[in-house]
């Protein structure tokens, strides 16, 4: 199924205030093409300045707890950053599954809650480089989707974004044809957990994706849209990628 690409930025533990003028700059980007979705994922300090500056934009968080409130020192929960201004969260990202241990069933409870308190949620998987190279990206990735993703991931609220470990901030990407293998192993997969529900989900994938690459990366069958770190800071860098998903469009 062809559906809007979703050009996400993600923009991990960068921005001062003063890159609410790049901020700005994605939002015109978006505007001027309204056949793809865009949306940013601000580190938490930025996201009301954010969606007070640039309303028309999707503004995001990178992370949630999975509790509405409590004595949890240093965290962040979904109506806390619904409230900020942010319309959605990532939870998995393969940065948190490293540097914080969170487990599958940890994701799981992130999506869940998000989704409790109105947040829309991009749900990261991916293979480290050993599981690569051990045969089995596309059982780690199946698991992953299997027990993070939640029951009622049917309807726009829920994307999944494919990113191989090894290609996160690397500048090594997989094959086209890899890429290919997984997205239509990640799209079976969520079909057999969702069945007829499963049609609104996207499927992004992410990991070193530049104005260089987007073009045939967001050509392939079942890429939904692309998760962006580096190259979504600046707008002179995201902008050739939102408009290779706008091209996509049909
Ligand atoms: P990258 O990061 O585009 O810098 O590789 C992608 C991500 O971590 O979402």
């Amino acid at each position: 199924m062809t559906m809007r690409k979703l050009i996400a930025g993600n923009w991990k533990m960068n921005g001062m205030l003063a890159a609410l003028d790049e901020v700005a700059a994605i939002a015109e980007t978006a505007a001027a093409h309204p056949a793809a979705d865009v949306a940013l994922a601000l580190p938490a300090t930025l996201i009301a300045a954010a969606a007070a500056r640039s309303p028309g934009l999707a503004i995001g968080a990178q992370d949630v707890h999975a509790r509405d409130s409590g004595a949890h020192t240093g965290c962040l929960s979904a109506a806390m950053l619904r409230e900020a201004g942010a319309r959605f969260t990532l939870v998995g990202h393969s940065e948190r599954r490293g540097d914080q241990g969170e487990t599958n069933q940890d994701i799981w409870a992130k999506a869940v809650a998000a989704r409790r308190c109105g947040l829309s949620v991009i749900l990261c998987v991916g293979e480290t480089a050993e599981e690569r190279d051990a045969g089995r990206a596309a059982r780690v990735v199946q698991a992953q989707i299997e027990q993070g993703l939640p029951d009622d991931a049917e309807g726009d609220w829920l994307t999944l974004a494919y990113e191989p470990r090894w290609a996160i901030g690397t500048g090594r990407t997989p094959s086209i044809p890899e890429i290919a293998e997984i997205h239509a192993v990640a799209r079976a997969k969520v079909r057999a957990l969702l069945g007829d529900r499963s049609g609104a989900v996207r499927i992004l994938y992410g990991g070193s994706v530049t104005g260089a690459n987007a073009d045939e990366i967001l050509a392939i069958a079942d890429v939904d849209g692309a998760l962006v770190g580096g190259a979504s800071l600046t707008a002179a860098k995201f902008a050739p990628i939102v408009a290779a998903g706008a091209a996509t469009a049909v």
